[in-house]
């Protein structure tokens, strides 16, 4: 029997002056994404948070499922109204949120794999979605996707078990998810608004990838690469020695630790 958010406890904890402060709660629905693209496009404002309690048609990057059911997670949706300088940080921002969010609610240190995978004890917790709608050179919202797994039984979907947790997890015990969501709105509006070096040096500080020997991906299935992953830029692009010394940036790809 799945438990629904006490949303009257999440208002207790969120300290944000406009993220989160417009709430579209859904009990179901196919996926926030898809939702928040519609609201976007009807011109809801910035900060509107869409939040599922289950996504039917829940989806990661690079079009993989999300495993999302009821009552259990946190599926939600940010909409932004960024500049381009802003949507350019979101990729950095928006993991960063969440591992603060994480280290503030239990006592785990959690790691950021290149680029915005949030992993405990080298499994993945939780995953960003960032989709965005442009005009010529302008951004005109941006949908930044959280998947958070909170309570999830990793076990009961063989699938992910062996690459995902959960903070149930990982803690020991169940985990209130009004806390956890709370941090991460409190979070990201306070990264969002502040400096954005600040922010990339916190994000590259919990990188796990760095130094690390790495195959990289690229979407489309347009090869591979494979080096040191030696550093990040400010712009959050991974910097990669191959072999043969040469230096390769990777501003987007899929990023397998080795
Ligand atoms: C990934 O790591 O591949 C990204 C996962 C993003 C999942 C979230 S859950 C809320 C939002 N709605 C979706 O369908 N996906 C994102």
């Amino acid at each position: 029997m799945a438990t629904w958010l006490n949303l009257a406890a999440l208002e207790e904890q969120l300290k944000t002056r406009w993220l989160g402060r417009r709430l579209l709660y859904y009990t179901s629905l196919g996926s926030t994404q898809d939702v928040a693209r519609q609201e976007a496009e009807q011109g809801a404002p910035q900060g509107t948070v869409v939040l599922a309690e289950e996504q039917t048609a829940g989806r990661g990057r690079l079009g993989r499922p999300w495993v999302s059911p009821a009552g259990s997670n946190l599926y939600l949706t940010l909409i932004l109204r960024p500049s381009m300088r802003q949507l350019r940080s979101l990729g950095i921002i928006a993991p960063l949120a969440i591992a603060l969010a994480l280290e503030e609610v239990t006592d785990l240190s959690p790691r950021i794999k290149w680029p915005n995978d949030v992993l405990v004890s080298q499994r993945k917790v939780a995953g960003v979605l960032i989709d965005s709608g442009l005009a010529g050179e302008e951004a005109r919202y941006a949908l930044v996707g959280l998947g958070i797994n909170v309570n999830l039984d990793v076990q009961a979907h063989p699938d992910i078990a062996a690459t995902a947790t959960s903070l149930r997890a990982e803690v020991g015990h169940s985990v209130a998810r009004e806390a956890v969501l709370a941090a991460c709105l409190n979070r990201f509006e306070a990264l969002y608004r502040g400096p954005a070096q600040a922010a990339f040096q916190q994000w590259r500080a919990r990188l796990e990838t760095l130094g690390r020997a790495v195959r990289v991906t690229f979407a489309g299935g347009t090869g591979a690469e494979e080096g040191i992953a030696e550093d990040v830029a400010t712009d959050g692009s991974l910097i990669l020695r191959r072999a043969n010394g040469s230096r390769l940036r990777v501003v987007a790809g899929e990023v397998t630790l080795r």
